[in-house]
């Protein structure tokens, strides 16, 4: 199928969840980038980016919190909506932003139909067995999901901190048994965040659904990342990191370049200015 990009995308006109999944079945690795705003979801859509994440990153990334358990619900509507209104051929994904599901099925529900009203076509939601039930009411309700497991940003106190998980056997067991039970429950898909490769390798080897890795290895059926980490943009430099551009170079340069030509009076010239 033919995208702007020529290869390595895995739907037509507009990709939907079949798409993934026939990518796993052909195992032929799809893309997902974060996106928050109308000028960089176009420039993604523009090169063939599978499916985009209104992530709850955009606290961290945009909203200069420290973690993204400041992401609010109301966050998550406002840069969904811009996103949605701004591309078609990616699928879109939002984050259930903390808080607003831990508490049940019902509050999942609430919160996961607001973010479809606002243009999301998936929600994603971190944990395990544990929101097993928020996960079937999202999927009976007719809202698709994505899990997330491994390290989950929401539970950074919990987890003392942004820790690869899952290293030891019990660990790896524990991932893949909440793996399992997130499929069972109707997810669609699930990202695979900070996890060592051969456990994510494990773990894209025994579900249905396509696992989506960040830090998690190569064997995963789609990678995923922030998109200001892969542009250069931001100064995260995680070992599952490539910075693909660098963009913080680059505007920092046509920053100082605006500055100085302003001082010196040659920006605006004559072709910048009216009669
Ligand atoms: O919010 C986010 O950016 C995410 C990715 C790290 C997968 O959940």
């Amino acid at each position: 199928m033919s995208t702007p990009s020529g290869t390595g995308s895995v739907g037509p006109a507009k990709v939907r969840i079949r798409h993934l999944h026939d990518a796993k079945d052909r195992g032929r690795p799809f893309s997902m980038l974060t996106a928050y705003d109308q000028f960089s979801a176009q420039a993604f859509e523009a090169a063939g980016i599978d499916v985009l994440l209104v992530g709850d990153s955009v606290g961290t990334t945009v909203l200069g919190h420290s973690s993204t358990t400041a992401t609010t619900h109301q966050d998550m509507l406002t840069f969904t909506a811009a996103v949605a209104r701004s591309v078609h051929r990616p699928l879109l994904v939002a984050d259930l932003a903390f808080g607003t599901y831990e508490t049940g099925p019902t509050d999942a529900l609430r919160h996961g139909v607001e973010l479809i009203r606002a243009g999301a076509e998936m929600v994603k939601l971190e944990g395990g067995r544990a929101i097993a039930p928020q996960v079937k009411a999202l999927v009976d309700a007719g809202i698709p999901v994505m899990g997330h497991l491994g390290f989950t940003p929401q539970s950074v106190n919990a987890l003392s901190g942004h820790r690869v998980q899952g290293r030891d056997a019990a660990g790896a067991d524990q991932l893949a048994e909440d793996a399992l039970a997130i499929q069972e429950a109707g997810a669609s898909a699930v990202v695979l965040e900070l996890v060592p490769a051969q456990v994510a390798a494990r773990i894209t080897e025994v579900l249905e659904i396509p696992t989506i890795g960040i830090g998690a290895g190569p064997a995963c059926d789609g990678q995923v990342l922030v998109w200001q980490d892969m542009a250069g943009l931001s100064d995260f430099h995680g070992k599952f990191v490539k910075a693909f551009a660098d963009l913080r170079r680059d505007l920092t340069h046509a920053a100082e370049q605006y500055r100085v030509e302003v001082a010196e009076r040659s920006y605006p010239g004559p072709e910048h200015s009216f009669d």
